[in-house]
């Protein structure tokens, strides 16, 4: 197992689109391990294999309480939604920024695990949030898209300073 180096905003990688995973390797099951441990240790609710630089459609969240409930998905869908609900939002990738971002609010969506079982799943609150939140970056969207143009400037401006302060 090994920790993964998070892509920060506004770093160009994260504007890449992800391919679909076409085999179910152990290469595959070793990545949404790493990456599952990656989110853990962050600590963070999830996290998109673009975010460690790696452009394939796969996703771990886990929103549980005990952190013990890890959700693999591998080629994503979302097939139904339902109604809108605004949500603070943070993202591993834009470390200290939290803003309010409108999303469907009920989804219904249907992914493989890391051994290729395909699964559908109802979600709202946090797991609707987080599903698409996680989807956007597979498609080289990151959250503060939806912030306003004069929002976005600054907080481009600001992550900048900081990485060049962190050399
Ligand atoms: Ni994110």
């Amino acid at each position: 197992m090994a920790l993964l180096p998070i892509l920060e905003y506004p770093d160009p990688r994260l504007r890449k689109v992800a391919a679909p995973v076409t085999a179910f390797t152990p290469d595959l099951v070793r990545l949404v391990r790493d990456m599952a441990e990656t989110m853990y240790a962050a600590p963070g609710v999830g996290l998109a294999a673009t975010q460690v630089d790696v452009h394939k459609r796969v996703i771990v969240i886990d929103t549980s309480e005990a952190k013990d409930e890890l959700l693999v998905l591998v080629n994503p869908q979302i097939i139904a939604a339902e109604g809108e609900a605004e949500h603070e939002e943070g993202c591993l990738s834009v470390p200290g920024y939290y803003d309010r971002v409108v999303r469907a609010a009920r989804i219904t969506f249907r992914a493989h695990d890391e051994h290729g079982r395909l699964y559908e799943r109802r979600a709202d609150e946090l797991l609707a949030v987080c599903v698409q939140h996680e989807m956007d970056h597979l498609v080289g969207k990151v959250f503060v898209d939806y912030l306003s143009p004069l929002k976005r400037t600054r907080l481009t401006a600001k992550q900048r300073k900081k990485q060049r302060l962190a050399g």
